[in-house]
């Protein structure tokens, strides 16, 4: 029951921290037994490691623990890593992976109902209520964000509108149609729908959209504030990865928009430091690590994500916030010597009249040298005039003051820049063929 005072959808987000830490305690025990007792690689990697389940007697104990990366996952591709007979299996996702084989995942049936009830207490903390119709925009398929928003969505009680990605014209036809409350969708796509909306004619600010719930790429608090302009709503923050169970890991509370509050009573949260592997303090930045603590097909130990952000104390939850992710390690770029985050470059573009909030980034050698060359688009009114030399210097020199880079801006017509249906693309890295 939901009372004045109680905030959230389940009582166990109105728990104290003391009540959070003794059911992690307990479910971390189970979950670490659980991994021990029935996937060969974990007992080989705690063995290896010289640990055992029964040396966890605080949270803290959890760094005596190894981690689990990505080539773990690989290495026991497809179905190493389960934890129960295969046939206990209902469901699989696997993320695409740029190089090789996919990371495959596995649920119980328990762990659908896990994810769909953290994706429903997402949508409720993003605004959403139940009755509401939920448009999820977000790919179908192996990929956990359609289906994991889909289940989420029926969870808390809502209509779905199951689109998955691509065919902008027919998404704005549906919006226009149908009239959903929440949209599920990642941000660059959504640029890409409220293009679509001003090329048919329509206001996307007197769209029935009040509610979007964006993630699975990294977007900034100023792309944050150029969609809620644009469509007159609020835009929350969901994050999640399918290793540790998919979107709703984590996710903003629309009344504080401050951070993503983690669900630490399915999934218990680290911060290390990404090249010693030990355990930063709240408050610093380091790479974010995942240990299940419910999952029952694929439970995951100290699972390193390469997302990196930092931890906060609650707010408008009790359970503990990430900062919003600025990237992962794997997109760093480092461009004479100075470290690079897409994200930055949004930061900087998005300060600019006269420039659409469309962007990739080209890296290229030339001789020793590397360079960067950012391509964006001018706005549909600024293409009728010369500003595009004025807007290229004027982001040029941001970037150059703010992050101290120089850069090689190229304005495109609008529609210039190739658009996405999923994660956007941001980096393109030309700098070996430029050799
Ligand atoms: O992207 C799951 C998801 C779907 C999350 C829909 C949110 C919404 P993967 O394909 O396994 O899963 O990719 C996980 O995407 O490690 C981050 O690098 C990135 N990511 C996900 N959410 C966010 C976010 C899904 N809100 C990887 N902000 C993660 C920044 C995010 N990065």
């Amino acid at each position: 029951m939901i009372t004045m005072e109680k905030v959230g959808l389940d009582a166990i987000e109105n728990a104290s921290r003391d009540e959070i830490s003794a059911l992690q305690l307990e479910r971390l025990k189970w979950s670490l037994a659980h991994a021990y007792e029935n996937v060969p690689f974990y007992r080989e990697s705690f063995k290896r490691h010289g640990v055992h389940p029964d040396d966890l007697s605080t949270l803290s104990d959890l760094r005596k623990f190894p981690f689990t990366t990505k080539a773990d996952l690989r290495d026991n591709y497809p179905f190493g890593m389960f934890a129960v007979p295969r046939e206990k299996v209902v469901r699989l996702h696997a993320s695409s992976g740029t190089t090789g084989k996919p990371t495959v995942v596995g649920y119980t049936e328990r762990d659908i109902a896990t994810w769909s009830r953290v994706v429903a207490r997402s949508i409720f903390a993003s605004g959403g209520r139940p009755g509401d119709i939920v448009h999820v925009a977000y790919g179908y398929g192996l990929f956990t964000g359609g289906l994991g928003a889909h289940y989420g969505a029926e969870e808390l009680g809502c209509t779905v509108v199951p689109v998955s990605g691509g065919m902008t014209e027919r998404q704005v036809m549906l919006i226009q149609d149908f009239q959903p409350r929440v949209i599920m969708v990642t941000p660059s796509y959504m640029l890409s729908i409220l293009d679509e909306f001003r090329r048919l004619g329509f206001d996307p600010r007197r769209s029935s959209i009040k509610v979007g719930i964006f993630g699975a790429e990294p977007w900034t608090n100023a792309m944050r504030q150029e969609i809620e302009e644009a469509f007159d709503m609020d835009a929350v923050d969901i994050y999640g990865l399918s290793e540790v169970i998919g979107p709703g890991v984590a996710n903003e509370c629309v009344e504080t928009k401050d951070g993503l509050h983690i669900w630490e009573d399915h999934f218990y949260p680290e911060v290390v430091d990404p090249e010693t592997g030990e355990p930063v303090a709240d408050g610093e930045v380091g790479e974010l690590v995942f240990t299940s603590l419910t999952k029952e097909a694929m439970p995951i130990v100290r699972y390193r994500t390469r997302d990196l952000t930092r931890l906060l104390p609650g707010t408008a939850r009790a359970m503990r916030r990430m900062e919003k992710v600025t990237g992962r390690s794997d997109d760093m770029m480092i461009v004479r010597g100075v470290n690079v985050f897409p994200t930055q470059i949004e930061e900087q573009l998005l300060k600019c009249e006269g420039l659409a909030p469309h962007y990739w980034i080209e890296l290229t050698r030339k001789g020793r040298l590397d360079g960067m060359v950012v391509h964006v688009e001018c706005t549909a009114d600024a293409a009728a005039t010369d500003a595009r030399a004025a807007s290229a210097r004027e982001l040029a020199s941001h970037i150059k003051s703010v992050i101290g880079v120089s850069t090689e801006i190229v304005v495109n017509d609008p529609g210039g820049v190739e658009r996405s249906v999923g994660k956007a693309r941001r980096v393109v890295d030309n700098r070996d063929s430029n050799r």
